[in-house]
Parts: structure tokens; sequence; C-alpha cells
């Protein structure tokens, strides 16, 4: 039984948007999903029946009356532009998606009975090269070398400093890289998915650099849950989520390799500019605040993943 009975989602016609709107109307929860397709697909709701759907930007007129007269009582705020290449070609593309049209829906939204504002911020992007492995919620130091992470992190100023005084709490949470089904192999955003879809058509994944810069790879059913939980605390949470645990380009390609069971050796090609060489998030304060932690492991995870690629 969930706390809340009317959510807003935007970006839920995304990858981990879908996900958390399934999740959502599984628990009886009724749903407002606001995407404008900018990478969002129509087919990744196809499925899913008693639910409102806006194909519109968040930040248009339209969508916040509709915010407006949809009253939610909680809303996950998931859509973004969310390529940080694409950000660093078109910076004010990312500006308006990213930071101005959120804004606008948070002042909407201050004028709703809307109680809690869930974001989905990225540990990845927003501190810079960190300092301390595996990195926690204080250990950042650093700056953000994207504007996709200038966006994100002035996105957490503005929401910590618009919801100070009003009756909505907030949860930031800053994801590790996500990985599952649905998400785009054509993008470039999410190794995971490329490096499957790659093997599966048996084509040579591109690594670029030596291959032994690292990640953190969190199944999306566990964003899913700590979304969903981080939702239910009344508090102000900023938190990393997840797994803690350090993983190369290069053995995500053996791992994969073994699943697919493709052979063959990848192209290594020149590491690309303003690339982090290790990321890996400390979630120890999530595991305390929300009882929260990643059940799936990588073999477990690419499994279901390469099943996906296998059966759509
Ligand atoms: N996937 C990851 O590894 C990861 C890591 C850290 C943070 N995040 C964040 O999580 C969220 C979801 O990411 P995802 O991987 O599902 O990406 P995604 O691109 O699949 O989803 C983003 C959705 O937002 C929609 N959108 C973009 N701008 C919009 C606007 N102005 N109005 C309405 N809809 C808009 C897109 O059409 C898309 O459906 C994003 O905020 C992303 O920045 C993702």
């Amino acid at each position: 039984m969930m706390k809340y009975k009317k959510a807003l989602v935007t970006g839920g016609a995304g990858f981990i948007g879908s996900h958390l709107v399934e999740e959502l109307l599984k628990n009886n929860v009724r749903v407002l999903v606001i995407d404008n397709l900018l990478t969002g697909k129509k087919t990744n709701l196809d499925r899913l029946e008693n639910i409102d759907v806006i194909y519109d930007d968040l930040g248009s007129n339209e969508s916040l009356k509709e915010v407006e007269k949809f009253n939610p009582e909680i809303c996950f705020h998931l859509a973004a532009q969310s390529s940080v290449v694409i950000s660093v070609e078109d910076p004010l593309l990312d500006f308006e998606h990213n930071l101005l049209q959120p804004i606008k829906l948070i002042q909407t939204l201050i004028s709703t009975d809307c109680k809690k504002f869930v974001f989905s911020s990225s540990g990845g992007t927003i501190f810079g090269e960190p300092n301390v492995i595996p990195t926690s919620e204080e250990d950042f130091a650093g700056e953000p070398v994207s504007p996709y992470g200038i966006a994100k992190k002035n996105l957490n100023d503005f929401i910590k400093l618009m919801l100070e005084n009003e009756k909505m709490s907030y949860s930031i949470l800053n994801l590790s890289n996500v990985y599952g089904p649905r998400q785009d192999p054509h993008g470039e955003a999410g190794v995971m998915s490329i490096f499957t879809g790659k093997m599966l058509n048996n084509e040579k994944p591109i690594i670029y650099g030596d291959g032994n810069q690292t990640r953190d790879y969190v199944f999306v059913t566990d964003v899913v849950s700590a979304l969903i939980k981080s939702s239910e605390n009344d508090n102000d949470l900023f938190l990393n989520i997840g797994t803690g645990i350090e993983t190369s380009v290069n053995e995500l390609v053996s791992l994969i390799s073994v699943t697919t069971s493709w052979e063959g050796q990848p192209d290594y090609k020149p590491q690309r500019d303003g690339e982090l060489l290790r990321s890996v998030l400390n979630n120890e304060k999530a595991k305390k605040s929300l009882d929260w932690e990643p059940v799936y492991n990588l073999n477990e995870g690419i499994e279901k993943l390469v099943d996906w690629f296998r059966n759509s």
C-alpha cells in the first residue's frame, strides 16, 4: 500500500520513468504522465492501462494548467534532456529542458496540494572527478564538466531553495549508471544497452580509452524501489543511489559477452574529453535512511537485459 494515491510522473515515457509508472499502477496509484517524446517513446507505455498522458513539454502553459487541475499528491520529476553529449553540443536545449521548464513546474506545484517532489539527479556528473572512492554525498569536491551536470546541480539547488519554506518536501536522488530493459541502445547514454545490442548483432562494441575507466551500474528495478521508498519519507533527502561496486568497461564487455555468447574483441578508440576515469557511489546513507539496498547483481541484471533484447 503506497502512501500517495495520485502521482505526476514527468518523463514517464522514458526508460526509468516507464518502469516507475508500471510499478505505481500496480499499486493502484493514479498516474499523470507528461512527456514531450524528446527521447521517450509512446511504445514504452503501450501495455499500460488506466493512465493519463500528456505528450507535451512539461513547462508549456497547457501542461502546467493540467498539473494544477490534476492536483498531484506527489511529483516524480524524471524528465530531462538526458544526453551529456547533446548538452555539450546544444547547451541552450539542455538549459530549456533541464532547468528552465523544471523551475516552472516547481512554481506550479507549490500552488497545488503536492506534498513531495522526487528528482532524479545524477551522481556521475554533478561533481566532476571525485577524490574519495566510493564517493559519499559529502565527499564530492569538484565542479561539473558538462552543461548537463551544471543543470542537474543547479536544479538541486533550486529545489532546496524553492521548497525551503513550503509544505512540500524533496528527495534528490543522485543516480549512478542505470541500466535495464527499454534503455535506448541507439543513444549515447547506456553503455550496457549499446554493448548488448552490438554483441547480439555480432558487431564489435567500441571502447573509448583503455577500458579501465569504471562506473557503478545499478539495475532499473532497484532505482524504482529507491524512488518509491524515498517518496514515502517526509524528510528532505539528498541521497546517492548506486551499488557501491566499481566495474570497468573491460569487465563489462567480458560479462556481457558471456551472457550473449559473443566471441570477439572490442574496438578501442581514443579516450573522449571530459570523461571521468572512476565513478562509484557510496550508498550507505540511502541504505540507512530508506531501508533500501540494490538487490540485483550485475550478472542477474545483464541476464534480464539480454532476455529483453531477445524478446523485443
Ligand atoms: N539512465 C541513467 O543512467 C541516469 C543516471 C542519472 C540520472 N538520470 C536521470 O534520470 C531521468 C530519467 O532518465 P532516463 O535514463 O530514463 O532517460 P530518458 O531519456 O529515457 O527519459 C527522459 C524522458 O524525459 C522526456 N523529456 C525530456 N524533456 C522533457 C520536457 N521538457 N518535458 C516533458 N518531457 C521531457 C523525454 O522524452 C524522455 O521520455 C533523467 O532525469 C536523467 O537525467 C539517468
